[in-house]
């Protein structure tokens, strides 16, 4: 689908699908709508609000035929819902609808007002990056291993074109950009969702670390096993012992070409498939643990990503891949493992696996002369238990930094929220034998969890994103259709694009 915007009138458009929009409550459309209602004599103010009862709801939608009164085949109204509750996010939204609805529609062409830019007043850049992010957002599936359906796929009408059509021609330029930047973001979140899709028998380390080696514009160096091991990682390298996949440590380097105005490490979660070691986890709690990359995926598709937006900072992306398996070399609950920065560990719990690969990527990180670490996880069910699917948990070293990510966040249609980390939560992870032990009791185990990869931090600017809950949803959630959502892609980069 390419998305194109041009200078012109909607009633002069002529595609398969003309999408125009209608705030909840208004009987007499103006701008755009307007312009078509009275093209089509008055057929929407008429007849679709009069006597069909459409009321603008948000997403509602509507179809019509024009029967050749203007140059579209069908017009689509689509709801903004209520004017007081709009907002860019709403436009991303109903975007991600629009592009199912006229896929179900079998459109080839379609033709769209810019959402958001006439009664509501917003920034025509951000319209047309809400617009841009909805779409592909929306128009994202998997289907690579279905074969039965393959004709019925080559059948299924993929959309072609999709064009904003604005009046205004000095408008053009910002509504360009926010297309570009849009989809830029957009395919980040596709490239993280089409990562954690595949079966962890394809996205193995090997896999991730292919992935990594293969984006152009940054240098990405990827240790083996042994240079790893000469590195001291011993609390990574435990975890991905009882595995016949060899682990892969990656270090991907963007380096802006003005001078960087801050440097950043992001460090993705990478355990491939979590059966949670010989701590091994009951079937039904294993059976989507081919998503315990998430943060990983999540790191490359940013990292894919920057080599586009160019953004004048130095971005680090690391990822510490293995799998966790009980196989015959696995480590064991009492084993005592020697982390890269000197610190002891105790396993008390072979499923508490992740933080031991981010000890040892977050302390690597630390060393890499950075201002700032962000980490990315689905570290844990606690943090599910608390937060649900709705929310990430973050917590970290810096008020600051929470802050801001936390509104980044919130531009980019995601959700973080603050969990606390208490000198408390230290000390559940008191050992008798050595310097901590790799869990505690099972209350707050999101908190107790960010406090263990505090202790790897180097004491350098950290925030940790826990994303258990929120890197696959089990039904559709605004511009999200369910499985995996690529979660923390958005954020992570609205917060680089606002550095
Ligand atoms: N990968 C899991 C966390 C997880 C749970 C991710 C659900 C996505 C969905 C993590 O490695 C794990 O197993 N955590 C344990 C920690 C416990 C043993 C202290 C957990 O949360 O149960
Ligand atoms: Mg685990
Ligand atoms: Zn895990």
């Amino acid at each position: 689908m390419k998305i194109t915007a041009r200078q012109g009138s909607l009633t002069d458009a002529s595609c398969d699908v003309l999408v125009v929009n209608l705030f909840e409550g208004v009987k007499t459309p103006g701008g755009g709508t307007g312009a078509v209602d009275k093209a089509l004599n008055n057929l929407i103010s008429s007849y679709v609000i009069e006597k069909e009862e459409f009321k603008g709801k948000l997403n509602q939608m509507y179809v019509l035929h024009t029967y050749g009164k203007i140059p579209a085949d069908k017009i689509l109204i689509v709801g903004l819902g209520k004017s007081e509750d709009f907002s860019l996010n709403k436009i991303r939204e109903i975007s991600s609808k629009v592009i199912k609805k006229v896929k179900s529609l079998k459109a080839k062409k379609v033709c769209t007002i810019l959402h958001g830019a006439g009664t509501a007043g917003l920034e025509d850049y951000s319209c047309a990056r809400m617009i841009a992010e909805g779409a592909i957002i929306g128009n994202y599936s998997f289907d690579k291993y279905k074969t039965k359906d393959k004709e019925e796929k080559e059948d299924k009408k993929e959309i072609e074109t999709l064009e904003i059509v604005e009046l205004d021609s000095s408008k053009l330029e910002s509504i360009n950009k926010g297309i570009e930047t849009g989809k830029i973001i957009a395919e980040a979140v596709n490239f993280a969702r089409n990562l954690i899709n595949e079966p962890a028998c394809v996205a193995t380390p090997t896999k991730l670390a292919e992935t990594a080696l293969s984006i152009q514009g940054i240098e990405c160096k990827v240790l083996e096993k042994d240079e790893v091991e000469k590195m001291g990682m011993g609390s990574f390298l435990a975890v991905g012992r009882g595995s016949s996949e060899p682990p892969k440590f990656i270090h991907m380097k963007y380096t802006p070409s003005a001078s960087a105005r801050k440097k950043l490490a992001i460090v993705g979660k990478g355990v491939t498939f979590d059966s949670g070691g010989l701590d091994i986890k009951p079937a039904d709690s294993m059976r989507m643990m081919k998503e315990d990359m998430s943060g990983a995926a999540a790191t490359i598709g940013i990292m894919n990503a920057i080599t586009q937006l160019k953004p004048d900072v130095e971005i680090h992306g690391i990822i510490a891949a293995c799998e966790n398996m009980p196989g015959s070399k696995a480590y064991k609950p009492g084993d005592v493992l020697t982390a890269m920065n000197g610190k002891t560990i105790e396993v008390d719990n072979t499923d508490a696996e992740g933080r031991l690969t981010l000890a040892d990527a977050l302390y690597y990180a630390s060393e890499q002369n950075v201002d700032e670490i962000i980490d990315i996880a689905t570290l844990t069910g606690a943090c599910m238990v608390a937060l649900g699917y709705m929310a990430a948990g973050i917590m970290g070293n810096d008020e600051q930094l929470i802050k801001n990510l936390i509104d980044a966040a919130d531009k980019g249609g995601e959700r973080f929220w603050q969990l606390p980390m208490y000198d408390e939560h230290k000390e559940e992870l008191k050992s008798v034998i050595a310097d901590m032990k790799n869990c505690g009791s099972r209350y707050g185990g999101a908190s107790t969890a960010g406090r263990f990869l505090q202790e790897f931090t180097d004491e350098k600017k950290w925030a940790h994103i826990d994303i258990a809950g929120t890197a696959w949803i089990d039904k559709e959630i605004k511009e999200l259709s369910k499985g995996p959502t690529g979660s923390g892609v958005r954020a992570i980069l609205n917060y680089i694009l606002s550095l």
